[in-house]
């Protein structure tokens, strides 16, 4: 059996990830069932047999490209650990910028507000853990991933927010609502990086959309102004190159003070606007 500082040594081997040291540092972590810091107080520490076949296992798996969050069936998004599996997308840390505009702009300790497409449920978790006195509606396609988010909710202990499997608007009652979130599929169906990395082990229902990528932000800009109040906002992330059209569409939805932000990396990724 090999001991916690030659299995560390074995990332050098991982090719194809970017985050080959941390890849091997989390699946390892997890196979001895603490934290990471652990592996560097006991170096020397060898593995019992059941640990290290359950490491060569995932590791393996993470060497044929399988994504770390899928081979631990979670991934942490704004400091809530959530449940991830193949139905849908894994939180990507740049949609936190979604999470910190909305706080930003909604600084109601009441309000009610829609996440379309909710996925593992992230960004409505995220909202209602940080606005307890906020209703959020969590709507989503797949049935699969409607149930994933309903098992995030109930782990979190989020009662103030409510799953509904809807295709967009739906199913979706007529009502009204101060803020409307969406994190949509936007990738264009020819896009190459389709076939590299973790997105492979993606569903195409969650990342692509038709016409370019710019569909389902269409749809939803569409319909959304029947579902806000006045005064009441919209924010959709996009593409780091959709941000021009993406504001030409909500301009043609008849939103007003429509504007993009841009993420850590300088990249503009939101764009929002306003019911009147
Ligand atoms: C890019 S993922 C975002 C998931 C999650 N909101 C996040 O930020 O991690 C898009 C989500 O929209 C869902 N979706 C796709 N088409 C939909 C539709 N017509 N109605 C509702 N949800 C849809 C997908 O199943 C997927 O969960």
């Amino acid at each position: 059996m090999a001991t916690i500082k030659q299995n560390l040594a074995r990332s050098a081997g991982l090719e194809g990830s970017d985050s080959a040291r941390l890849d091997t540092e989390l699946l390892l972590a997890h196979c001895v069932g603490r934290d990471r810091t652990w592996l560097y107080t006991w170096p020397e520490y060898e593995l019992a047999q059941a640990e290290q076949r359950a490491f060569d296992t995932l590791f393996e798996r993470r060497e044929n490209g399988e994504p770390v969050a899928h081979l631990l069936g979670e991934r942490e998004f704004w400091s809530l650990p959530l449940k991830v599996d193949a139905s849908t997308l894994i939180p990507r840390p740049e949609t936190e910028l979604l999470v910190e505009t909305a706080l930003e702009f909604c600084p109601a300790e009441k309000l009610r507000a829609l996440d379309l497409g909710t996925g593992t449920g992230a960004i409505a978790l995220a909202l209602a853990s940080e606005r307890p006195g906020w209703q959020v509606l969590a709507a989503e396609k797949s049935a699969q991933a409607a149930a994933l988010a309903e098992e995030n909710r109930r782990a979190l202990g989020l009662d103030n927010v409510q799953v509904l499997q809807s295709d967009w608007f739906a199913q979706i009652a007529p009502q009204e609502f101060e803020l409307i979130v969406s994190n949509p599929p936007y990738i264009d169906a020819e896009d190459p990086h389709l076939d590299e990395g973790d997105v492979r082990f993606e569903p195409r229902s969650a990342l692509v959309a038709d016409r370019g990528g710019l569909a389902d932000i269409e749809r939803i800009a569409r319909k959304s102004r029947r579902y806000l109040k006045t005064g009441g906002w919209l924010m959709l992330e996009h593409g780091w190159q959709q941000a021009e059209a993406v504001r030409g569409i909500l301009a043609a939805a008849g939103f007003k003070r429509i504007e993009s932000r841009r993420d850590l990396s300088g990249w503009e990724r939101l764009t929002l606007g306003r019911h009147k």
